[in-house]
């Protein structure tokens, strides 16, 4: 009989498979659900150099009920199952704008098939990928969980609104479901071994993965979104995140969650610090000794000015705090798109 088993949707995306990494670090069996729509099979092989051995993943997507349904099923008869961790989903803002239908689809389509397997299955404990872009504009920062949600300000926001009060609800129905809401701020970094990391396809949307690449010279030079926004250098603030300190608090969270009766908390994941554009490219360029090639342009549509976490909730209940810097997560960074290729 299998022990420990967690199954980690999403398993073989960027936060989910540096969170396969903890969870067998700290004694737990993964089993990854993942169809591969926005993840690389070679992140198997990533796994592999870091695990010594691949980890099981069943390739099926978290939309379809009767295939989660057989998935689930068949895991439970080998033994105990701890808990779910739920990643799958999709998470480009931009493109969310575009393919609203897709993102309403995959993303409450995937929590409600889940909720639904979970509940035949009678598993009990779920911990779920969420972010901070349910605060919106926060009218104080660092900003806790007992901050209003606001309108979203694109459908994949909408989608993590959706989802986190379906959870909410699925929970006062079954009492003894236990859920963690887990509100990431800026996740960034790869794995110091850089076997695994960010692999966007295509274009790069997020900050990190684009200024890796322009300074690769594999993209042009990156533009910053304005710098004229009320903030100390005129450019946006965030709070940046090693992604291995977030993949530990997410087995904070199903260890936590494993000793509670009838739970479903929200929960910040961020270091409590808040870093300017041009503080994360000074950053970059003292952690690797590198110039970042970049330009001021205008301000990207839908970002808000500035957001931190007050992380005090993580801390208390987790006894988990973040404790990488950020130029550690910048040089991981660095090391990982070394590691993908640069022009030369
Ligand atoms: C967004 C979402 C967040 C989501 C995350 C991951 C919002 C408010 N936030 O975070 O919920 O989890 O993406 O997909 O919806 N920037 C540049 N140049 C670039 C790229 C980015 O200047 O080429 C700036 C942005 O304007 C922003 C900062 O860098 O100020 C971080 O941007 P990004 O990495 O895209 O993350 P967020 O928009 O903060």
């Amino acid at each position: 009989m299998q022990s420990n088993q967690v199954i980690v949707t999403g398993g073989a995306g960027y936060i989910g498979s540096h969170t396969v990494v903890e969870l067998i670090a700290e004694g737990y069996t993964p089993i990854l659900i993942d169809n591969f729509s926005n993840s690389h099979p070679d992140v198997l092989i990533g796994l592999e150099r870091i695990l010594g051995k691949v980890p099981e993943l069943f390739e099926v997507d978290c939309c379809d009920a009767g295939a989660m349904d057989r998935t689930i099923s068949d895991i439970s008869k080998r033994g105990n199952i701890s808990g779910v961790i739920h990643f799958a989903a999709y998470k480009a803002v931009g493109e969310s704008t575009e393919q609203p239908v897709k993102y309403f689809q995959n993303n409450i389509g995937s929590t409600a098939t889940l909720l639904d397997a979970m509940e035949r299955h009678g598993l009990q404990t779920l911990v779920f990928s969420s972010s901070c872009t349910v605060y919106g504009q926060p009218a104080e920062i660092p900003v806790d969980e007992s901050a209003p949600i606001l309108p979203a300000e694109s459908p994949y926001g909408y989608t993590k609104q959706v989802c986190e009060r379906l959870i909410q609800d699925a929970q006062a129905s079954r009492p003894e479901i236990n859920a963690a809401l887990l509100r990431y701020f800026n996740p960034i970094g790869a794995h110091p071994s850089s076997e695994i990391g960010e692999l966007p396809l295509g274009h790069p949307n997020n900050l990190i993965p684009y200024l890796t690449q322009a300074t690769a010279e594999l993209r042009s030079p990156l533009t910053v979104f304005g710098d004229d926004y009320p903030t100390p250098d005129g450019t946006c603030i965030r709070d940046y995140i090693h992604v291995v300190d977030l993949a530990k608090a997410h087995v904070a969270a199903l260890r936590w969650l494993q000793k509670q009766s009838g739970v479903c908390e929200p929960i910040n994941l961020g270091t409590g610090t808040g870093s300017s554009i041009l503080e994360v490219i000074q950053a970059f360029e003292t952690a690797n000794g590198l110039a970042v090639p970049h330009q001021l342009g205008s301000r990207r549509p839908g970002d808000i000015t500035a957001i931190y976490a007050n992380a005090e909730k993580a801390k208390s209940l987790l006894g988990w705090t973040a404790e990488k810097s950020l130029k550690e997560a910048l040089r991981d960074a660095w090391n990982w798109q070394l590691k993908l290729g640069t022009s030369d």
